[in-house]
């Protein structure tokens, strides 16, 4: 068993958790770096960090189309219901719970989560996954920005964190530094970046600073990309 994950630009990814069919923040239509099509993507679960536009994205499509469960922030769960979503489960920060082939323990984001009308999402989150068969740990950032408690979250000892490395509504390049000293994780994926000329950043730069300034190891992914978990 293992698991393998496919970056389909901005924070959209697409995973096999030990066969299982799972995807974060599935932002893909109008996404210019999308690399997957909302209508034929696969899901058992949906993973959603925040409300706003460039993540909930197809979520609501995806979750129709799949029967994908949607686990996100507990205004979104309440939210998904109104929409149709037949199987939405709500987090609140620092609740863990144990969906079957993963278990999901929600984290602090710093940001702001509303929908794209501009009502109330709750709070924005971030979360760390267990998965059970292979026992991996990954720690999905969501848009924040750099705080001292992912020390905390480190200590949960991360195979991966995905960060948002593109700035100016998250973190940048240098905070994410930080963060990966924090973090320690093993591997360490940017996203939330080069979407928009607005959060442009160099990767290939990053990932050396990544390598020459810390312990961790930086994989840069195409859109489309996919990288395997040894
Ligand atoms: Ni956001
Ligand atoms: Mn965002």
């Amino acid at each position: 068993m293992s698991v393998s994950f496919t970056w389909l630009g901005h924070s959209a990814f697409s995973l096999d958790i030990d066969g299982h069919a799972v995807l974060f923040d599935p932002f893909l239509t109008n996404n210019p770096l999308g690399a997957a099509s909302a209508s034929e993507v696969q899901a058992e679960i949906i993973f959603l960090s925040h409300a706003h536009g460039d993540h909930l994205g197809d979520t609501v499509d995806i979750a129709k189309r799949t029967g994908a469960k949607v686990v996100t922030g507990n205004e979104i769960a309440i939210w998904m219901g109104k929409q149709g979503v037949k199987n939405a489960h709500g987090h609140n920060t620092g609740g863990s719970y144990d969906h079957g082939f993963v278990i999901a323990k929600w984290t602090i984001a710093f940001h702001s989560s509303s929908f794209p009308d501009g009502t109330y999402g709750g709070d924005p989150n971030g979360f760390v996954l267990t998965t059970k068969q292979s026992g991996r740990k990954l720690y999905f950032a969501g848009d924040t920005a750099l705080f001292s408690d992912m020390k905390l979250i480190g200590d949960m000892g991360l195979d991966v964190a995905f960060l948002p490395i593109g700035d100016n509504f998250t973190m940048g390049p240098e905070d994410s530094l930080h963060a990966i000293r924090l973090l320690r994780p093993r591997l360490v994926v940017p996203m939330h970046y080069k979407t928009w000329p607005l959060i442009d950043q160099d990767a290939g730069a990053w990932a050396n600073r990544v390598s020459s300034e810390t312990d961790s190891q930086p994989i840069v992914l195409d859109p489309g990309q996919t990288y395997r978990l040894e």
